[in-house]
């Protein structure tokens, strides 16, 4: 293999966008043969030994990215104990080792559904603390006032807690009245675009019931940046290299944790201990990777929904079913 500069090298062994890996190139904590590397630096990753906080990459782990347009009554599950369909039917068999959905969407609702087996990438696009947003188009029954909205924009309480933020605007003029065929009822719904980054159970359905207005349909048109309204329902592509450094950028980074005081007494002893065994800082960017093709993930991703796996005592939602 030839020389390529370190960042790409550690963007593809999925330990960071090539933006990231560049800042982990600055702060000192990638190696080239035992030699702190620089931006700029070129090494051949079957050749040389590339660390990043003394942890030899490996260069050629590729994941899989998928996305799905997932059709309504199917499960975002691996698999169901009540034996419905999963999005897994959806999948060839050939490709579904190690592959998991990325965060839920209904048994009723349909729209842009991720799978990958790359674990730290699911996490990113599925925990709120990466703040990955996901829009939705929401069908209500009638239509929800202004001041209605605004409380679901503000945040409501929702099992005891409060609703991050929501962008909520209208999907576009309902149909101008009288266009309807003679004798069939006016249609008293209304579609709206609902931005969110939480991804709580059931929660665009919650909250439009709590203003007195219940989803009718409810379709995922979003994932971060990522958008594909071209992608047939129940059709899967892969993603590119570009989609998925592009849905990385787009999750933030987690807040750094304040640095904790060492009582002065103390100090020295902390800094030996530092300098002898030198921690990863805490809030690293997670390793990933970004190749759309075939190398299982190594470790099962996290947030893996299984399904029927309610949380202890939650309370049952008010239509169909996750
Ligand atoms: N909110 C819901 O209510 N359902 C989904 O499937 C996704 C978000």
């Amino acid at each position: 293999m030839s020389e390529e500069r370190v960042q790409k090298i550690l963007a593809r062994a999925g330990i960071a966008s090539r933006r990231k890996a560049e800042e982990l190139i600055r702060e000192g904590v990638v190696t080239i043969n035992g030699r702190v590397a620089e931006v700029g630096d070129k090494a051949d990753p079957e050749r040389d030994a590339i660390k990043v906080d003394g942890k030899r990459i490996q260069h050629n782990q590729q994941h899989r990215y998928l996305l799905l347009n997932k059709p309504k009554a199917y499960m975002s599950t691996v698999e169901d104990p009540e034996g419905r369909k999963t999005v897994m039917d959806l999948v060839p068999a050939a490709m579904r080792k190690a592959l998991v959905p990325v965060g839920r969407l209904d048994y009723h609702t349909e729209g842009l559904l991720l799978l990958t087996d790359d674990g730290e990438f699911a996490q990113r696009i599925a925990h709120p603390r990466y703040g990955s947003t996901k829009t939705y188009e929401v069908k209500v029954k009638g239509a929800p006032t202004e001041a209605q909205l605004d409380r679901l924009r503000e945040g409501i309480l929702l099992d005891g807690h409060r609703t991050s933020p929501a962008k909520i605007t209208s999907r576009g003029p309902r149909k101008p009245t009288g266009t309807h065929r003679r004798g069939e009822p006016e249609s008293d719904n209304s579609w709206w675009i609902v931005e969110i980054s939480e991804g709580r159970t059931r929660q665009v359905r919650e909250m439009f019931f709590r203003i007195g207005h219940p989803v009718q349909k409810l379709r995922r048109v979003a994932i971060g940046p990522l958008r594909d309204a071209r992608l047939p329902v129940g059709a899967l592509r892969e993603l590119t290299e570009q989609e998925v450094e592009k849905l990385l950028r787009s999750a933030r980074q987690p807040e750094a944790k304040p640095a904790r005081k060492t009582p002065p007494a103390r100090k020295k002893a902390a800094a030996a201990t530092n300098a002898a065994a030198k921690q990863p800082a805490a809030e690293k960017p997670a390793p990933r990777a970004r190749k759309p093709v075939s190398k299982p993930a190594r470790k099962p991703p996290t947030g893996v929904k299984r399904a029927g796996a309610r949380k202890p005592g939650a309370r049952k939602q008010p239509q169909g079913r996750r």
